[in-house]
Order: structure tokens, then C-alpha cells, then sequence
């Protein structure tokens, strides 16, 4: 996330964020009931299923009971709409009708920056899009026919037609009197000897949009010739990574939200396909090896991921290796495999919406993918190429989250192998330590250390900070040292917020330290304790107790034995100066 510091002052994004309600803001993405002093939805960071997000006007933040997600205006609106900071800010600010001069953001935006050559490539989608359009596009208009594509769908994806000489896109775009420069960089136009010349001729021309939809790239398919590449992408430019998006991502993002539920396939005509038929929540890969950005964005769509890739070899070898992707960020995807080596297009142009429907629904696990992929063309017979089968399936099950589906495995293999289950277990045991990073061993343990109570005084007390002044002043006037250095980093951010401004604004805390991941993440943890509203000044001097009864046990024994140990004088100097502080804090606390 990038701070605001660098574009507006704290103080106008503060404004910005102030003109807004964030209760009128949020029940515009998702619908909100009243309970007691806030508001309640279901959260659309997580698979909620009740509604677990909080959303409050008095703080002007939302904070999720379930998952955690929690953080101002422009953080909903960061991660709904997978923008940045910026981006949200503008958005807001669009929202309550102030303008923000375009100068600020030129320099920190891709948006701005390259202006011209999303111009020119929303320019050159119309001006292909107009060519099938006319008699020249006859030809393409039947081939797309003949391939169920009508003329509603070839609107909603805005598919067009390149043309050569007079109607070709250098000739346009240079009586648009754009600079040739910049036409050059689009890579739309190239240059050799004889001049400028097209990219694409003759292709049918698919746009390729990025995660809002404008678009940044095409794709050309052959038609009606013989070449060699069917399809035929744009190179990458400064607005387009091809690892970086997912065919109909902008469309397919908020219906898979609802749905909890992401379809992804391979080609982008299958995409079209499903799409016109009615199924809506669905993107694809574009036949590459899927990037970790990718499986990212298919992971923050929904939380249940079906893999439906072409049917041959080609499709199974893709799902594995995807999945692999998904795997390494906790997402065990389902899948669905097509009999006849059938893409999804062609599938349901020859069994029907319903019958495809039917598939999505009843997807295999990914083990049983797997299990049977690992066994294509093995001949399980042979001893040796059983046990190869035995550890390839074992190494899988190493890379998985879900528990449940690794013991279902485990027993349907020793039920096959006839191995007792508890030598596969053991095997598999060591395989994942073997995986195991070596700073890592011993494995730490799932749940997590347990928390001390001193953490949880610190925390509590870091909790009423955020929402009392009184609980600041207490903290200021008693100079508590915080022996959490995260904890202790986001005190002295209150106190100095709360020095600034003479209050304390949590929605405009959490824009201040947005550029700081460490302090945001410990604000958001705090933030999410979800405590009683109402404190006793009794409690808070309770967790202040607690705290300097830690500094006074544990932190001189610990700076006593770092003094013996410490070679370097300057250091040595360091430790004895905060002893002494810790000295001076003891003897303040005994005249109180
Ligand atoms: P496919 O070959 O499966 O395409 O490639 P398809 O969807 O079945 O296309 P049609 O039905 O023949 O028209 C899947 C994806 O791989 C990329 C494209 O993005 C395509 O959607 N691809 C394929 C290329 O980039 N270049 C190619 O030459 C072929
Ligand atoms: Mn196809």
C-alpha cells in the first residue's frame, strides 16, 4: 500500500475521507441492517455465510468479528475493488464531489502517466470494433456465426475486426494526430524500412481488459487463412502484464463474490461461451503457465475455486500445474474434466448449458485429480513404478492445507496399496519436514504460541488508547514503556497523533499508518479485539501493573545478562542507560 503522504497532505486525505460516510459508502457494495449503535453485513473478505462485518458511523471504520478485516473507508474500498490507496482516495473523492487536482496524481499514478496509451487503446477497440461492422467484416461477422457468437456478444466483449491499408490502424491513428512516438509504444503499430505497419491484419480482434476493465491488450485470431499462430497477443507495455490479469476478471469479480464461487478456464473463448449461456462467474488463464498474481486474484474473488480446462492431456497437465499456484497460497481448488478431450466452449455448444451446469456442480477433489492423473499411463503392476506413484502422491498431499482431504486420501491410498495407513502417514510426515525451510525446524505448531498475559495487557491497553483520550493521557502522563516493540511502536503513534490533533480519529489513524505495514498490522489486530465498549479506569491501571511488573522482572534480568554478554562499548553504554530508565521508572511508580 502506498502512504498518502507522497500525493496529498494527511490533512485533505483526512478531508476527503471525512465527507463521506462510511455506512452510506459500504451499503453501497453490500446491504446493511442496523443493530444497537452500528451496522451488520455479511463480509465479502471472507465465506461468510452470517453477517460477521461491523460496520460503525461513531468510528468510521468496519471491522469483521470473523476474519479480521478491518480498517477505514478507503481500505473497503481498496480491497472490494482491488485498487490502491490512491485510487481509493480518488474514488471517495469522486464520491463527495472534490475535485483533486490531476497534477497531484500524475506523478504517483500509472493512470495518468500513461494516459495516452490507454487512450489509444480504447480508441483502437472502437475503430476494430467498427471495421466488422461494416462490409469489409462480412466475412468475420460469418465465421463468428458459425461459431454461436452473435452480435449481443460480440458487443459485450467488444470483438472487432483489423483491416489493412486505407483501413488499416496506422492511418487512423496518425490523422488522430497522436505522436508517432507514442503510437509506437502501444505496439499496435510497428516500424521498419519501408514505414509504419499495422501489428494485426486480417485477425478477428479480442480485447483484453485489465482488473478495471479498460482495455490494454488485444488478442488477434486467424479467420479465414492458413497461419501458423492462431492467436496472437500484444506484447507486453507499461499497461500490460499478461502474468499480471485474468480474461473477464472486471465482469466475473463481484458476481463470483456473491456467489462464493470462481470458475476458471483456460481460453478466453470459453470464457465468452459460458458467459453468453449465463454462467457469469468466470475468467481465464490464457493458456500460460498461471502466475502467482494470478492465482492471487482468482483467490481473493471467492473462496471456492473450480478448474475447468480443456479436456487432453495439454488441459490436465495445466490443471495440475495451477493448482500447484493455488496450493502455494492456501486455495485447494476443485475440478471439473471434460470427456472427449472437449474444451468448455465446445462442450456446451454440444451438451447445453444444463448438462455443463450439472459438471460445475459436481466437481471431483483435487486429490482425486490428481490420484488419477498420477496414475495416467503407469503400470501399477510393475513394483517399482507403484512406488514412484506411491512418493509422487505422498510429495502432493505435502503441499496441502486442507486437513480433512489429506486424511481422506491417505486412507483411500492405503486401502488401494494395501500399506498401512500409519507408514504413509509417517512418510508423509517426514516428506514435510524434509519441506520445511531449515530456520524453521521444529515445525512450529499450528495455533500458534499462546499469548501471555502481558501481551494481552498491552493489547488492551492499546485498545482503549485507540478509543479514549483519557486512556492517552493516563498512557503520556506515566510514561509506560511497552516491552512489545510493535505494541510499543503503535503507543507512540497514538500519543503523537493525539499530540497533533488533540483527539484521537481511529478511521484517520489507519490512513496514517498505511504506509507502514508493521504499525498497520498491529492496529488492525488491536483494532479487531473487539472488547466492551466501556472501561474502568480500575482495568487500565490493572494492565498498566501488569506492564511494569514486566519491565521490572524480566526486562532488567534480560538487559543484565545482554550487559554481561555485550562486547561493544557504545551498545554496553545503550543497555545501561535504559536500566537506569528502568530504575527511575521503578522509583516513580513506588511515590505514586
Ligand atoms: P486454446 O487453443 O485452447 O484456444 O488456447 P481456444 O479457446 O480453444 O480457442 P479456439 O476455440 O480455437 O478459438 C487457450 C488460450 O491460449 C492462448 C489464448 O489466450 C487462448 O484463449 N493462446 C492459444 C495463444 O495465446 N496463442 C495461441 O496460438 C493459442
Ligand atoms: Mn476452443
Amino acid at each position: 500500500m502506498t502512504g498518502g503522504s507522497n500525493f496529498l497532505s494527511n490533512e485533505e486525505i483526512n478531508q476527503i475521507r471525512s465527507s463521506v460516510d462510511i455506512v452510506d459508502v459500504i451499503s453501497g457494495y453490500i446491504p446493511l441492517t442496523p443493530r444497537g449503535k452500528n451496522y451488520f453485513g455479511v463480509c465479502p473478505f471472507h465465506d461468510d455465510h452470517s453477517p460477521s462485518m461491523s460496520v460503525s458511523r461513531d468510528k468510521q471504520i468496519f471491522t469483521c468479528w470473523s476474519c479480521g478485516a478491518t480498517g477505514n473507508v478507503f481500505k473497503f474500498i481498496m480491497d472490494y475493488e482491488n485498487i490502491s490507496f490512491i485510487d481509493a482516495v480518488k474514488v471517495i473523492a469522486d464520491r463527495a464531489g472534490i475535485a483533486i487536482s490531476v497534477k497531484n496524481f500524475a506523478s504517483s499514478t500509472k493512470q495518468e502517466k500513461y494516459q495516452d496509451i490507454y487512450d489509444i487503446y480504447a480508441l483502437s477497440q472502437k475503430f476494430y470494433q467498427n471495421n466488422i461492422n461494416t462490409s469489409l467484416g462480412i466475412k468475420a461477422k460469418d465465421y463468428l456465426k458459425e461459431r454461436d457468437i452473435d452480435s449481443d456478444v460480440i458487443k459485450e466483449f467488444g470483438i472487432g475486426l483489423s483491416l489493412k491499408e486505407k483501413e488499416s490502424l496506422t492511418n487512423f491513428l496518425i490523422k488522430k494526430k497522436y505522436p508517432i512516438q507514442t503510437i509506437l509504444k502501444t505496439g499496435l503499430v510497428n516500424q521498419n524500412s519501408q514505414g509504419y505497419y499495422d501489428m494485426y491484419y486480417n485477425r478477428i480482434m479480442f480485447p483484453l481488459c485489465n482488473l478495471n476493465g479498460q482495455v490494454v491488450a488485444f488478442s488477434g485470431r486467424v479467420y479465414d487463412t492458413k497461419d501458423s499462430s492462431k492467436y496472437i497477443n500484444s506484447r507486453e507495455s507499461d499497461i500490460f502484464k499478461k502474468g499480471e490479469l485474468l480474461y473477464n476478471y472486471h465482469r466475473a469479480k463481484d458476481i463470483a463474490r456473491q456467489d462464493g464461487k470462481i470458475i476458471v478456464m483456460e481460453g478466453f473463448m470459453d470464457v465468452i461461451r459460458a458467459y453468453t449461456v449465463g454462467i457469469k462467474n468466470v475468467v481465464a488463464t490464457m493458456g500460460t503457465a498461471v502466475t502467482k498474481e494470478q492465482a492471487t486474484l482468482i483467490k481473493r474473488m471467492a473462496k471456492e475455486v473450480i478448474l475447468v480446462f480443456d479436456g487432453d492431456a495439454a488441459g490436465a497437465k495445466a490443471t495440475m500445474s495451477c493448482s500447484a499456484e493455488l496450493e502455494k497460497i492456501g486455495v485447494t481448488p476443485k475440478v471439473v474434466r471434460l470427456e472427449k478431450d472437449m474444451d468448455p466452449d465446445e462442450y456446451i455448444r454440444a451438451y447445453g448449458k444444463e448438462q455443463f451446469v450439472q459438471k460445475i456442480e459436481n466437481p471431483i477433489n483435487i486429490m482425486d485429480f490428481k490420484l488419477s492423473y498420477l496414475k495416467d499411463k503407469k503400470d501399477l503392476k510393475n513394483e517399482a513404478e507403484y512406488s514412484t506413484y506411491i512418493h509422487q502422491v505422498l510429495e502432493e498431499l505435502s503441499k496441502l492445507e486442507d486437513t480433512i482431504l489429506v486424511e481422506l486420501t491417505l486412507s483411500k491410498l492405503s486401502e488401494d496399496s494395501k500399506i498401512d495407513i500409519e507408514i504413509l502417514r509417517d512418510q508423509l510426515y517426514a516428506l514435510q519436514q524434509s519441506q520445511q525451510p531449515p530456520s524453521l525446524v521444529p515445525a512450529p505448531k499450528k495455533q500458534g504460541k499462546r499469548i501471555t498475559k502481558y501481551e494481552i495487557a498491552q493489547r488492551n491497553l492499546l485498545y482503549y488508547m485507540v478509543n479514549s483520550t483519557e486512556v492517552i493521557k493516563i498512557y503520556n502522563r506515566r510514561a509506560i514503556y511497552l516491552p512489545t516493540e510493535k505494541y510499543r511502536r503503535l503507543a507512540r503513534k497514538i500519543s503523537d497523533f493525539y499530540k497533533r490533533n488533540h483527539l484521537i480519529d481511529v478511521a484517520d489513524l489507519f490512513t496514517e499508518v498505511s504506509h507502514d505495514a508493521t504499525i498497520l498490522q498491529t492496529l488492525e489486530e488491536i483494532v479487531s479485539l473487539h472488547l466492551k465498549e466501556n472501561y474502568l479506569i480500575e482495568e487500565i491501571q490493572d494492565y498498566i501493573d501488569t506492564i511494569y511488573e514486566y519491565n521490572v522482572k524480566f526486562e532488567s534480568e534480560k538487559l543484565q545478562e545482554q550487559i554481561k554478554k555485550e562486547v561493544d562499548s557504545t551498545h554496553k553504554a545503550a543497555l545501561a542507560q535504559r536500566m537506569i530508565e528502568l530504575r527511575l521508572l521503578k522509583e516513580k511508580e513506588m511515590e505514586r
